[in-house]
């Protein structure tokens, strides 16, 4: 899969410096007998992968083929259920990233996936379209929703 050129060299060279330094961070492992953080961690990882490859058709970087999108996005919706059960009260611990407004915020928090769900729920309606121009916005209806909420509830740097 061809990764996004860079546009700017510069941000693109300053990304990369942080990736190295978190590569270079040693991994805190999840040594909670459920292991919350580690169980909603490999979630999100599987939101990131799922909603990829629509982003790149909705780019015109791939070819939008509108069965295989409607598939990717029905995958997406079912995903997107899964992480909210798994942050008990008593979740907060490393390697999470996840902000202590989680917890404090919760009507905020649960607000934030409510939008969230809606986006998903509106891409699956969007690829059922068949087209292109439906679905281009709406992938970035919810690229928007994931960023809003990690603004608010995810911190930049695993806690130790
Ligand atoms: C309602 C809030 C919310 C929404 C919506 C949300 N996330 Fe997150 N995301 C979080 C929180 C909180 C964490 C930190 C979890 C932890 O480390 O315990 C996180 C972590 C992640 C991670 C890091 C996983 C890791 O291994 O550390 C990725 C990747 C991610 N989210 C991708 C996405 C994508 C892609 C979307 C949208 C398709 C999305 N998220 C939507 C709250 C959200």
């Amino acid at each position: 899969m061809p990764l996004p050129r860079p546009r700017h060299p510069v941000p693109a060279l300053l990304a990369a410096l942080l990736l190295l330094s978190a590569c270079g961070e040693t991994a805190v492992p999840d040594t909670h007998p459920q292991r919350w953080v580690s169980q909603r961690q490999a979630i999100f990882k599987d939101f990131t992968r799922t909603l990829e490859p629509m982003g790149l058709a909705a780019r015109g970087r791939q070819t939008y083929n509108p069965s295989e999108f409607v598939a990717q996005a029905l995958a997406l919706q079912q995903l997107s259920r899964k992480p909210w059960p798994l942050f008990p009260a008593d979740s907060q611990y490393p390697p999470t990233r996840a902000r202590p407004e989680v917890w404090a915020e919760p009507a905020a928090f649960e607000q934030a996936q409510a939008v969230y769900l809606q986006t998903v729920d509106a891409l699956l309606a969007a690829a059922q379209t068949g087209t292109l121009d439906a679905v281009r916005p709406a992938v970035v209806q919810v690229q928007d929703a994931c960023k809003a909420c990690h603004e608010r509830f995810r911190a930049t740097a695993p806690a130790r």
